[in-house]
C-alpha cells in the first residue's frame, strides 16, 4: 500500500474521527438521555481536542429495540434526541469549527415498525412485500434454513397471516431488507441524497458486509473454530451475509457520494476477519472510502500481534486506500479496559499508537480520557440483544455509559436530580474537567498527539516502515516521525534517531534527547533528522 500522491487527498485521509454515542454524551433536556442540542453545547470540547469529524450513533426515529439500529423513518430525527432543525444547527455549528458530521445509516434491516414492513405484513401482494426477505416453511415445516440471529435463535420469524417466514439476522424487530429488489436500491439512494443535500458529511454504514443474502437461501456451513469475526453459534455466515453482489451497492453509492463537493464519506462497518476481504470493500478505489478494520480491533495488545495485523492490512489494501484504526466502539467495548486492563501506562501507549499509524483513526467517546467500561448491574441494563440468548455476545451497555464531564452528581452529563439512562461508573479516569486541569492527563496527551499528527502527518496517509527492534517492542517510521513502543513488562534499550523527543507517554510532556532505555509499556515519538 502506498500513498497516492497524484490525487488531492480528501479530508478524511489521515483524519481523526470521533464516534459520539448521542444518548450518553450530553443531556440538554434533563430526561437522562443525551441529545443533539447537548452536543452543540459541548462542541468546543471536540474542537479543543482537534477532531475532524464526528460520527453520531443512530439519530433516526426508532422504537429502540436495538437503540436506533432499528429505524422506523430514514429521513427523520428521533424525537428523544431532537429534531431536524437541531441536526441542521449541529451541522452548521460543527462546520464552523471545521468538524464534519457523519450519520449512522442502517441499510441491512429496518425496524418492524417501519411503514414498509407494516405494509409488507398486510398480504403477499402488498406493495412493500418484496422489500423484505420472505420464504415458505421448510418442506417438513419449520424455518426455511439453518440461519441464526444475533441472539443464537433461528433467524426466521413465522407470520401466520401470510403463511411465510421473514428473515431477521439481528432481532425479531429488525427484519432484513431484500437487496435483490431494485426498489430498495432506489429508496436508499434517495435517503443518501436527502442527507447529503442537508450537509451531512457522510455515513458510517451499519453491517456493510451483510446487505445481500444468498438467492437460494442455502444453509450456512459449520464453523470450525469459535471466532467472532468468522461466525457465531457454530455457523459461518457464508450465505446469510458476505455475498459478492453487495459490492455493486457500494459502487453505486460511491458515484453518488463523490458527486458532491466536497465528496461525502462512506465508512463501512465491515465485520470481516481477514485483510483480503477487508480490502475488497475499497474495490478498485470505487467502493467504500474507508472500512473498519476488525482484525486490528480484536488483535491482542502486544507487539507481535499488532505488528502482524498492521503489516497484513497495509499489504492487502489497494494503492491509494486509507486504512482505519480503532480500538473501542459501542459493540466491542473500550480499549482502556479490553486492551489495557485500566493500566494508565498502557492507555497512553495505545493512544500514541492509534494516533500515529498511517491512515484514519476513529476514537470512541471517552477514549480521550481513558474511560473504562462500567459493570452495569443486570437490573439497569438496556441492551436487549445481549440480554437474550445464553450464548450471546457480552453485555454492550458496559461501553455505552454517560461521559462524566465533571464531578457533580449529574456528572455534567445531566441535571443533578436526574437519573441517567445508564449509570456512571466509579471511573478511575475521573472527569473531563479534572483532566483538563491537569496537563499531564490522558486528555492532554491525546490532544498533543492529535496536534502532532496534524502538524507532521496531516492530510495524507504517511508511508509506514517498520524498523528493527528487540522482541516485545515496535518501532516504525511514519512520515518523518519515528515511533518507538515498548509493549512489555521490562525496560528495553531501543536506540532512537538522534534528536529531541517530540512526545513521550511516560513523562508527558517530556522533551529532550531520547533516552535509549524505554520504560515498560511506554512510547516516544522522535523526528528523523
Ligand atoms: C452493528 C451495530 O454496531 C450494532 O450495535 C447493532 O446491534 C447491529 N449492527 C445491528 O444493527
Amino acid at each position: 500500500m502506498t500513498p497516492d500522491a497524484a490525487v488531492p487527498n480528501p479530508w478524511w485521509h489521515g483524519a481523526v474521527l470521533y464516534q459520539l454515542y448521542v444518548r450518553s454524551w450530553r443531556d440538554s433536556g434533563g430526561d437522562g438521555y443525551g441529545d443533539l442540542p447537548g452536543i452543540i453545547e459541548r462542541l468546543d470540547h471536540l474542537s479543543w481536542l482537534g477532531v475532524d469529524g464526528v460520527w453520531l450513533s443512530p439519530t433516526m426515529p426508532s422504537p429502540d429495540a436495538d437503540w436506533g439500529y432499528d429505524v422506523s423513518d430514514y429521513t427523520g430525527v428521533h424525537p428523544e434526541l431532537g429534531d431536524l432543525d437541531d441536526l441542521d444547527a449541529l451541522i452548521e455549528e460543527a462546520g464552523r469549527r471545521g468538524i464534519r458530521v457523519l450519520l449512522d445509516l442502517v441499510p441491512n434491516h429496518t425496524s418492524a415498525a417501519h411503514p414498509w414492513f407494516v405494509d409488507a405484513l398486510s398480504g403477499r401482494d402488498a406493495a412493500h412485500r418484496e422489500y423484505y426477505v420472505w420464504a415458505d416453511p421448510a418442506p417438513g415445516g419449520g424455518p426455511p434454513n439453518n440461519w441464526k440471529d444475533a441472539t443464537g435463535a433461528p433467524a426466521w420469524e413465522f407470520h401466520a397471516v401470510t403463511g411465510q417466514y421473514y428473515l431477521h439476522n439481528f432481532l425479531i424487530g429488525q427484519p432484513d431488507l431484500n437487496w435483490w429488489n431494485p426498489a430498495v436500491h432506489r429508496e436508499f439512494e434517495d435517503i443518501l441524497r436527502f442527507w447529503f443535500d442537508r450537509g451531512v458529511g457522510g455515513f458510517r454504514i451499519d453491517v456493510a458486509h451483510g446487505l445481500y443474502k444468498d438467492a437460494e437461501l442455502r444453509d450456512n456451513p459449520p464453523l470450525e473454530r469459535e471466532n467472532p469475526l468468522e461466525g457465531r453459534f457454530g455457523l459461518r455466515p457464508v450465505y446469510s451475509a458476505n455475498r459478492p453482489e453487495t459490492h455493486q451497492v457500494f459502487r453505486d453509492w460511491r458515484s453518488l457520494a463523490d458527486g458532491y463537493s466536497p465528496a461525502r464519506l462512506l465508512l463501512g462497518e465491515t465485520w470481516v476477519g481477514d485483510a483480503g476481504r477487508l480490502a475488497s470493500f475499497y474495490g478498485a478505489g470505487d467502493e467504500l472510502h474507508l472500512a473498519f478494520n476488525f482484525p486490528f480491533v480484536f488483535a491482542e495488545f502486544g507487539a507481535e500481534a499488532l505488528v502482524g495485523v498492521v503489516a497484513t492490512t497495509l499489504g492487502a489494501l489497494p494503492a491509494g486506500a486509507c486504512p482505519v484504526w480503532t480500538a473501542s466502539n459501542h459493540d466491542v467495548g473500550r480499549f482502556p479496559t479490553r486492551w489495557c486492563g485500566g493500566d494508565p501506562r498502557k492507555i497512553r501507549l495505545a493512544l500514541l499508537l492509534l494516533t500515529t499509524l498511517p491512515g484514519t483513526v476513529v476514537l470512541y467517546y471517552g477514549d480521550e480520557i481513558g474511560m473504562a467500561e462500567v459493570d452495569v448491574p443486570p437490573e439497569l441494563r438496556r441492551d436487549v440483544m445481549t440480554m437474550e440468548g445464553a450464548e450471546s455476545h457480552p453485555n454492550r451497555d458496559r461501553a455505552r455509559t454517560p461521559l462524566r464531564w465533571d464531578s457533580s452528581p449529574g456528572g455534567g452529563f445531566t441535571a443533578d436530580d436526574v437519573t441517567p439512562w445508564l449509570p456512571f461508573g466509579a471511573d478511575p479516569a475521573g472527569s473531563v474537567e479534572q483532566q483538563r486541569a491537569d496537563e499531564d492527563s490522558v486528555l492532554w496527551l491525546c490532544r498533543r498527539l492529535i496536534a502532532l499528527r496534524k502538524s507532521e502527518l496531516g492530510g495524507r496517509v504517511a508511508r509506514y516502515q517498520r524498523l528493527d527492534s528487540p522482541p516485545g517492542t515496535w518501532v516504525y517510521q511514519t512520515g518523518a516521525l519515528v515511533v518507538a513502543a515498548n509493549l512489555s513488562d521490562d525496560p528495553v534499550v531501543v536506540p532512537g534517531p538522534a534528536g529531541p523527543v517530540l512526545l513521550a507517554t511516560a513523562d508527558s510532556p517530556a522533551v529532550g534527547d531520547a533516552d535509549p532505555l524505554l520504560a515498560p509499556w511506554s512510547g516516544r515519538i522522535t523526528r528523523q533528522p
